[in-house]
């Protein structure tokens, strides 16, 4: 057995740990470019969760804002705050998409080449600033993986930035911070980081150590994401949401997605569908493609979150994992095709053709070929 692993450096998580963000900035630096989304902080009347410490530790700070889907142009933007500003660390505040705009700006502080000639893995053999991530949301996993997922305003793509120096110095991870979350953010959110636990489970990249966060993430989801969904203040079920994002951007960030994440992304660019949403809807059909190769895998899923005994038959607990995430969809309320997000007939072979090109799909327990795309997407018309 041999593999690498690649892990954050520090991870601060519980209920409260935003407190010990100040003590833990000061260590690193003392003007903080902090990049939060446009309002998903404010509307979660959790800023001074934030901005406290930093008072209180006297860190200084430069704030800017993102849209949801940044693009490279917007890293950019960062990165000139960061050299006109002079700050000495950057801190994400929020959903992927803050998180991922932090990551890559201070990955690509010391150069100056534009954002966007470094899609795929950039070729930096340094850290760039020290960066600390603090998610609010329990999905992107982002505070975990080396990847920076960024749309690409030319060629109109949805495509990640990576580079091994990219995990952050600290990961704040505080489930407070999800708890006033509106349903429908807690369901996309939600159904991508189960994607994240599912697809790193079956990756032909998982290893025993990603299987057994993977395993555990899947089993924290399917007992707890209802709850956080329907009766959001439950504070235990947004631990537990909080902790299986993590645990699965762990899993995800070393062995990788699958054919869920392939076509995702392309999708969700085209119709401005949210990430989670997308790999939602998607996630039953692939699991369904997937079942000839992988149905052990999903059955181990199945057992390990008790929706069936251990000694049941594989065959027949793999495909109740798959009506079960069928149900899951449609109980928080998600679509059960994408031409309800917004998907048309005209657009399927360009989006099959760039799912071919996402790193995603060689993770993929069965090949998966153009054809293969072209009839899942047609299923979801
Ligand atoms: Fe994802």
């Amino acid at each position: 057995m041999m593999f690498d692993i690649l892990l954050p450096t520090r991870v601060l998580f519980g209920p409260g740990s935003t407190y010990r963000l100040g003590e833990e900035i000061s260590r690193i630096g003392k003007r903080a470019l902090v990049i939060t989304g446009r309002r998903s902080l404010a509307e979660s009347g959790q800023v001074e969760r934030i901005t406290n410490p930093l008072q209180i530790a006297k860190v200084e700070t430069v704030w800017f804002r993102v849209d949801p889907e940044p693009t490279v142009d917007t890293v950019d933007e960062a990165r000139r705050l960061i050299h006109e500003e002079k700050v000495d660390l950057v801190v994400g505040v929020g959903g992927g998409s803050a998180l991922d705009v932090a990551k890559a700006a201070a990955g690509l502080a010391k150069v100056d080449t534009p954002a966007g000639t470094f899609f795929g893995a950039v070729p930096l053999n340094a850290p760039g600033l020290p960066w600390v991530a603090v998610p609010t949301t329990a999905g992107s996993g982002s505070e975990a993986t080396k990847n920076a997922v960024l749309i690409d305003p030319e060629r109109k793509r949805k495509a990640s930035l990576r580079n091994e120096w990219w995990l952050p110095v600290v990961a704040v991870v505080d489930p407070i911070l999800t708890m006033s979350q509106p349903p429908e953010v807690t369901a996309g959110t939600g159904f991508d980081a189960l994607t994240h636990a599912v697809e790193s489970f079956t990756s032909r990249w998982a290893t025993p150590f990603t299987t057994a966060l993977s395993r555990e993430a899947v089993r924290l989801i399917t007992q707890n994401i209802y709850t956080a969904y329907d009766t959001g203040r439950v504070r235990a079920s947004r631990e537990y949401m909080m902790l299986a994002s993590l645990m699965a951007g762990i899993a995800l960030a070393n062995a990788g997605a699958g054919a869920v994440h392939a076509l995702a992304h392309p999708v969700g660019v085209r119709y401005g569908i949210p990430h989670g949403v997308a790999c939602g809807i998607l996630l039953p059909y692939i699991v369904r493609f997937n079942l000839a190769v992988a149905h052990d895998a999903y059955a181990d899923l199945a057992a390990a979150s008790a929706m069936v005994p251990l000694t049941a038959d594989k065959d027949e607990a793999a495909r109740k994992f798959v009506v079960y995430l069928e149900k899951l969809r449609d109980k928080l309320g998600l679509p059960a095709k994408l031409s309800e997000a917004g998907l048309k007939e005209a657009d399927i072979t360009e989006i099959a053709d760039e799912a071919l090109l996402s790193q995603s799909l060689s993770a993929n327990p069965r090949r998966v070929t153009r054809v293969d795309l072209l009839t899942i997407l047609q299923e979801n018309l």
